[in-house]
């Protein structure tokens, strides 16, 4: 054990907050007979690492809630914590070792001022605790679950989960809006940027690989509006999504071979509707011998291939310099000699570059794009390249598009909270200045239960040799291809195929 402690009883008990790293928050201890401060000299000076400062919580930091007498106990001992440890010397030892010590030293402020609380509740202080000090604060028991898809943090007092494809209300509660700044901060400075009123817009990743976008007040009304997309340890595969009824067991085997031919693929879908899940399962299926490189604004993807170079977009600086856009990398990774490029998601000028790569010898990239389907995606991709400031006529970019893209995935969530591959559709060619597509197979909804949960089936289009037939032929994989497709028909009352020839 270390610290400041003493043995005079006095100095543990209620004592004001001492100025440490970030104060603000944490209100005077409201018991009332906690003796004044006996103004023991302090051995060691506050913190010199930025690590473990406290974020001062006197909330609760679980979904569940407490009674205000848990928070003014909670705020007592947390002063006199902060009061008694010696924050420079917990910022050497490792996780695990500083939440034993804050523990020890809790344990026995809990002794020595009499508080009377169930084992339960002293646990739960306990933990509450150790998370404001150490880690994310009133966070850290949603980041410790594994079901949550999202967390969205509305300001200090309300914070949002997705569970199940739900939205759900949580009890979490930050003391104020300068603890949720203060934990943000925290958040951003582990990946070396910092969000405050004059960048108050800041994307970063936790250290487990989460995806963090904070944007904070001025431009956030009601306090940090901080958004995580959970890193999930067992990323999603196409096994899953068919146990989830994704898609189909022949759907996955079509997004297999699309995958193993390579084809050029453009995953569409709206927010959090599964793109970057579904690109990701789609490089399962590549060769171990190819290199890929990747280009994301933010590293989600896992591929298992070893031969994998891994980018990343940089915003500028504080100045204003140093911005590393997606088309900046894109267009490097052109001299990389890869073999299959995959930008994670495509919003902007570098549509063009992925283009012109998928159709110089790339075959096999792919990319994510936000759209509600395979054609809205087509002019999504046009206006990103038009907007981009390429002086091409629309009938030249379309022709771009034709010739670099093979196949649209659309990845959907539907209302009922569930996550579907909708089309698999093919961009066949042109017809006068039209882009013509053709869905092999698409979902259909066809009811809804009693629990409002939609009723519906992947079905066929009735296309038995799409236009990438001739790849799967070079790859040996038509048998497995029509197999496919020929499981993938449904039939009508009549025991007549359902097809549709178009998309
Ligand atoms: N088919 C699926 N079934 C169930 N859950 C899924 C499915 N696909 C994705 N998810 C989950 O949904 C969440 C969002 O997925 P993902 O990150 O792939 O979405 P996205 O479309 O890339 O989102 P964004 O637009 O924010 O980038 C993740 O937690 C993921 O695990
Ligand atoms: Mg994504």
């Amino acid at each position: 054990m270390f610290g400041k402690r003493t043995n005079d009883p006095s100095n543990l008990a209620g004592t004001a907050p001492k100025p440490v790293a970030a104060p603000a928050s944490a209100p005077a201890a409201k018991v009332a007979d906690a003796p004044k401060p006996a103004a023991a000299p302090k051995a060691q000076a506050a913190p010199a690492k930025a690590k473990p400062v406290p974020a001062p919580a006197p909330e609760a930091s679980s979904s569940r809630s407490h009674s205000e007498e848990y928070y003014d106990v909670k705020t007592t001992v947390f002063n006199a914590l902060i009061d008694t440890i010696d924050l420079t010397q917990l910022s050497k030892l490792d996780v695990s070792a500083a939440r034993e010590e804050i523990r020890d030293i809790v344990s026995e402020i809990i002794q020595i001022k009499n508080v009377v609380m169930s084992i339960a509740e002293q646990e739960e202080l306990l933990e509450d605790i150790c998370n404001d000090v150490l880690g994310y604060g009133p966070l850290e028991p949603l980041l410790a679950r594994d079901d949550i898809a999202d967390i969205m943090v509305n300001g200090a007092s309300t914070t949002y989960i997705e569970v199940d494809g739900k939205m759900q209300t949580t009890g979490v509660r930050f003391a104020d809006n300068i603890q949720l700044m203060n934990i943000c901060q925290r958040i951003v400075s582990q990946v070396g940027r910092r969000v405050d009123e004059s960048s108050p817009i800041c994307d970063a990743r936790l250290p487990d690989g989460s995806r963090v976008n904070v944007i904070a007040p001025p431009l956030a009304i009601d306090g940090a509006a901080l958004t995580i997309r959970k890193f999930k340890k067992d990323r999603l595969k196409l096994e899953q999504l068919v146990k989830f009824g994704s898609i189909t067991p022949a759907g996955k085997t079509l997004l297999e071979i699309i995958g193993r031919v390579r084809c050029n693929v453009l995953i569409s879908g709206g927010t959090g509707s599964g793109k970057t899940t579904l690109l990701n399962c789609l490089t399962g299926p590549i060769d171990h011998e190819e290199r890929i490189i990747t280009c994301e604004d933010s590293a989600e993807l896992q591929l298992q291939q070893p031969h994998t170079v891994r980018l990343e977009t940089r915003p500028p600086n504080l100045e204003g310099e140093g911005e590393i856009t997606m088309r900046d990398l894109v267009k490097n990774c052109l001299r990389m000699r890869p073999e299959r490029i995959i930008v994670g998601e495509v919003r902007g000028p570098e549509a063009f570059d992925l283009l012109q790569a998928m159709n110089t010898g790339h075959d096999g990239s792919m990319g994510t794009l936000h759209s509600n389907s395979p054609r809205e995606a087509i002019s999504r991709l046009e206006s990103m390249i038009m907007m981009g400031g390429f002086a091409l006529p629309v009938t030249t970019i379309r022709e771009m598009i034709v010739g670099s893209i093979d196949v649209i995935l659309q990845a959907s969530r539907l209302r009922d909270g569930s996550r579907k591959i909708t089309h698999i559709t093919e961009v066949m060619g042109m017809e006068g200045d039209v882009v013509t597509l053709q869905n092999l197979l698409v979902y259909e909804i066809t009811g809804e239960d009693e629990n409002g949960k939609l009723i519906g089936r992947h079905r066929s289009t009735g296309i038995s040799r799409p236009r990438f037939w001739e790849r799967a032929q070079y790859y040996g994989e038509t048998n497995r291809l029509a197999e496919a497709l020929a499981q993938s028909e449904v039939m009508d009352e009549h025991g007549n195929p359902m097809g549709e020839h178009h998309g």
